[in-house]
């Protein structure tokens, strides 16, 4: 006969109710026959009584507290510490999403200057599903190696062209989804190294501008920043930004991975005063953006916006976009030939992207995932003729430099990285990003909790993570027999057959 040992939580809350009485009652008698001092006691659990038919007889929000009483309380303050429990106690290193505890270290030991060999083996999975990069079997020096240089608009000669020297960037995040800290961590760490950093969706970009970095200013569907009352575009304002010496580029975001055909939202706890006044918006109210800019209404009034923002600002124009409904995608592309209007870059975010907040069903089930949409997107931009004219970009979860030469073999001519960045300045995965209390400060506005983010020192461990990712790069080029970046192509890849 099975035997099992399981909880009687109606016989344990019977009891315990029950006890509650009869406690109420011994330490009345104490108090009363004794010491006064009992009354103490008596008051306490005359409380916890109370509490407790409130639970059992009033309350007709949770079942498990109308059937159980108080008992029932200890569960749900099990479960609410449940994640740091299996997260600390219970989880191996490779179970934890979306980043799990190897792919976490790897970054932080980067960030920190330390040793990052492993002994004995591999721990990922070797399970046939992973694309793989091959290597040469002749392999050469490193010193041999060309420099790295991608430059913006070139196919368009503008005056105002903007070249980079690594083929990675910091992905767009807003001030308002991260720390003030935060950001001018990722900007001064941004500076030292000398890669771009985009602003994100966020409005005016008053604490990147405090650290001096190139900047790729970001214009979500909302226009934060550049806007009009009913959320058109303000030409003047966008001018002014343009002409800001920090701001290399425009990027205009249709979509994101995270949320795609969604806008974004910022709830009203992480609204400061501050975030008030650079989006322009009220402090009381869940800030709902858009899920499409007004003037883009077709493929045609989207390519006369692009034209429109390149004008203004004389600078290079990207689009952001989550690769979804290919018919579309296509569409957009021949009708950049046929009106020979196009962006300077197109980035692809898959659908792995990540957010400061999102809506569930978005996140989890709506987008093509970028190792599948590179591809397909890289077939249609040679199909009509405009793979040369624009720039590849592409994220999701692209955090470290296999991963990034996996994305570069597929198309892209560069890749950016958002929580890899937030990874490197101390972000601990507690996935509280949506509700300002996140612990070590990357995305809470609390002062209390935005004191650990130590601007100086967090630069620092940006600086070391782009090192570490560029010394990464150039072992893994030369490993692979070639001297550019731009070599890179699919037929370095091993994609399993049911990939
Ligand atoms: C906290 C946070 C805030 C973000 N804010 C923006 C944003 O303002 N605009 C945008 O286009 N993408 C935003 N993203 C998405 C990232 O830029 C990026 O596309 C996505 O996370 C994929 O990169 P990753 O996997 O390296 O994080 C945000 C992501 C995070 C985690």
């Amino acid at each position: 006969m099975e035997s099992r040992l399981t909880v009687n939580l109606e016989k344990m809350s019977q009891v315990a109710n029950s006890a509650l009485y009869l406690l109420v009652i011994a330490f009345f008698l104490l108090g009363h026959f004794m010491s006064f001092y009992f009354h103490f006691l008596t008051v306490t659990f005359f409380m916890l009584t109370l509490i407790n038919v409130y639970y059992l007889y009033i309350q007709k929000h949770h079942a498990l507290l109308s059937n159980f009483g108080f008992m029932a309380q200890i569960r749900y303050m099990i479960e609410s510490i449940g994640p740091e429990f299996r997260q600390y106690l219970y989880m191996s290193d490779t179970e934890e999403k979306p980043f799990n505890r190897i792919e976490r270290s790897e970054v932080y030991r980067k960030a920190k200057n330390s040793d990052s060999s492993s002994a004995f083996g591999s721990l990922s999975a070797f399970d046939h599903r992973e694309i793989k990069l091959r290597h040469s079997m002749f392999p050469v020096e490193k010193s041999t190696l060309n420099s790295f240089e991608l430059t913006f608009a070139q196919e368009r000669s503008i005056p105002n062209v903007f070249t980079i020297t690594k083929p990675f960037m910091i992905s767009a995040m807003s001030y308002g989804a991260l720390s003030s800290n935060a950001v001018r961590a990722l900007a001064r760490g941004a500076k030292k190294s000398n890669i771009p950093m985009n602003t994100g969706e966020g409005g005016y970009p008053k604490h990147h501008l405090k650290e001096g970095c190139d900047l790729i200013f970001q214009m979500g569907t909302a226009k934060f920043g550049v806007r009009n009352e009913d959320g058109t575009l303000n030409d003047a304002k966008l001018e002014t930004i343009a002409t800001l010496p920090e701001v290399k580029m425009i990027e205009i975001k249709l979509s994101q991975g995270a949320k795609p055909g969604k806008g974004g939202l910022l709830p009203k706890e992480k609204i400061s005063e501050e975030i008030s006044e650079l989006r322009g918006v009220p402090m009381d109210k869940d800030v709902i953006s858009p899920p499409a800019h007004k003037e883009c209404t077709s493929p045609l009034e989207t390519l006369k916006f692009i034209r429109r923002v390149q004008e203004i600002s004389q600078l290079p124009v990207g689009i952001k976009l989550c690769l979804g409904r290919l018919d579309e995608f296509s569409d957009l592309i021949i009708k950049m030939t046929s009106q020979k209007i196009h962006p300077d870059y197109i980035v692809i975010d898959g659908a792995e992207g990540g957010t400061g907040a999102a809506p569930k069903p978005f996140m989890d089930d709506i987008g093509v995932p970028i190792f599948k949409a590179l591809p397909e997107v890289q077939k249609i931009l040679k199909t009509h003729g405009l793979r040369d004219k624009l720039k590849l970009i592409a994220s999701g979860k692209l955090i470290n430099a296999g991963k990034h030469f996996v994305a570069l073999s597929l198309g892209a001519d560069a890749v950016y990285t958002a929580r890899g960045f937030m990874l490197a300045i101390g972000c601990i995965q507690a996935m509280q990003c949506n509700s300002n209390t996140c612990p070590v400060g990357v995305t809470s506005h609390n002062p209390k909790l935005l004191r650990g983010l130590d601007i100086n020192q967090k630069s620092e461990r940006v600086a070391n993570y782009i090192h570490n990712l560029w010394h990464d790069h150039e072992e893994m080029l030369a490993s692979m027999g070639m001297h550019n970046h731009q070599e890179l192509s699919e037929s370095n890849l091993y994609i399993p057959a049911h990939y």
